[in-house]
């Protein structure tokens, strides 16, 4: 059996989108596993859904550190001792820094709700409504150093409906993530291993 591609999710709140990664890893075709998920917040409600599906999860709370860098490297040093292969951000709300992020080139994913490049940032569904767009949805790329700007792997396209507000709006596009995600994350981890496979 081909090994199937170790992956960490980082979260920093309710983890829906970490539940539609571990649930679509339980199929045994699926290529990668989640093997463990990390928050930088002791309290976010994902961590026990994760404990309760089986999968490792641990806070390793940014209060406890002197600064960014500290931190990261304490988030590195774990998702190293995990062997992680892939990191998966799925709402995680703390921005990491330029050599977090080349560390992991390629190899970092994020799920962001909007169409990208269109609504970079925070609070997408009220700024796609205040700009009376016709068209949201959400998009998962490969994470670089600048926020929310690198290489798109998927998207999906959701229409703004008359008398949508910002929650109707969030729901309709969370929904759609929870479909690209598993599938980006199937294609990324494919990718990997095909590039690792050894020559035959
Ligand atoms: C999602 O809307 C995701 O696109 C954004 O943060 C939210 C996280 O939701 N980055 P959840 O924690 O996955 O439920």
């Amino acid at each position: 059996m081909i090994a199937r591609v170790r992956t960490a999710v980082l979260i920093s709140g309710r983890g829906s989108n970490m539940s539609a990664l571990i649930e679509a890893a339980r199929a045994p075709s699926f290529p990668a596993q989640i093997v463990l998920v990390l928050s930088d917040e002791p309290a976010a409600a994902g961590l026990p859904t994760a404990r309760k599906a089986g999968v490792a999860a641990e806070a390793i709370d940014y209060r406890a550190y002197p600064g960014k860098e500290a931190f990261e490297t304490a988030l590195d040093a774990r998702l190293l001792a995990a062997s992680a292969e892939i990191v998966c951000l799925a709402g995680f709300m703390r921005a990491l820094s330029p050599p977090f992020v080349e560390r992991w080139e390629g190899r970092m994913l994020n799920i962001h709700p909007s169409l990208l490049p269109n609504l970079r940032g925070l609070h997408t569904h009220r700024r796609a409504l205040a700009q009376r767009l016709a068209e949201h949805g959400c998009t998962v790329h490969l994470v670089t150093a600048e926020l929310d700007a690198g290489p798109i792997i998927a998207q999906a396209r959701v229409r703004v409906l008359e008398g949508d507000d910002a929650d109707a709006l969030a729901a309709r596009v969370l929904k759609e993530e929870h479909r690209i995600y598993p599938e980006a994350l199937n294609a990324v981890a494919r990718s990997l291993r095909a590039a690792n496979a050894p020559e035959t």
